[in-house]
């Protein structure tokens, strides 16, 4: 799915970059991308993967590919200034670090709002939720309740389950921009 909306000219956003892997992913696909996440361990990760892949995200000149942003993002628009085709929220807690620390419905839902402003037309934000844990669950219902809100005439909902998984396996909302 994310693959169609990759526009290699494009900005990409990573939510929540965690060990890095989408950010490759992006990086590899898109322009420019910017990478939020609110954990130190989180960006150093992703700092090593890009490295490894020899994808530039220090600060130098200003024209890295990955730029990286210790911050929520609920502070999106204080740093995406452009329309990206591609907004990526992985919900949760960083793999292998600290579970407490985790998305949480109410500032994804901020952030979500305002992904949706800066959106292209025509762009693809990508949401996986884990209801596999307790505000996880909640974070998934809060985020499918909003989402059900959105206006017909401007963003289609997609939500998929995995029904031949185990029970409270990851789930996936994409919302597409029309207008
Ligand atoms: C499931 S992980 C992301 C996995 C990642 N996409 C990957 O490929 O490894 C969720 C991440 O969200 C981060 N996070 C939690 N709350 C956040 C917030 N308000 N803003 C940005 N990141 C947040 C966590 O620190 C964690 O690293």
């Amino acid at each position: 799915m994310c693959r169609a909306y990759a526009d290699p000219k494009g900005t990409a956003v990573d939510c929540t970059c965690g060990r890095g892997k989408d950010t490759l992913w992006l990086a590899r696909h898109c322009g420019r991308v910017y990478s939020f996440d609110i954990q130190e361990e989180a960006l150093k990760s992703t700092e090593e993967l890009l490295d490894a892949n020899e994808i530039d995200c220090r600060e130098r000149s200003g024209s890295q590919k990955v730029i990286l942003i210790k911050d929520s993002h609920k502070n999106i628009k204080k740093y995406v200034k452009d329309r990206p085709c591609l907004i990526l929220f992985n919900l949760g807690y960083l793999p292998g670090g600290d579970k407490q620390i985790t998305t949480v419905a109410e500032t994804t839902i901020r952030a979500l709002k305002d992904a949706l402003d800066l959106l292209a037309q025509d762009g693809l934000i990508s949401i996986i939720m884990y209801p596999g844990h307790c505000s996880g669950a909640l974070e998934k219902e809060a985020v499918l309740k909003w989402s059900r809100t959105l206006d017909p005439g401007i963003y289609h909902c997609v939500y998929a389950d995995m029904i031949n998984q185990k029970k409270d396996a990851p789930q996936i909302l994409w919302i597409t921009k029309k207008a």
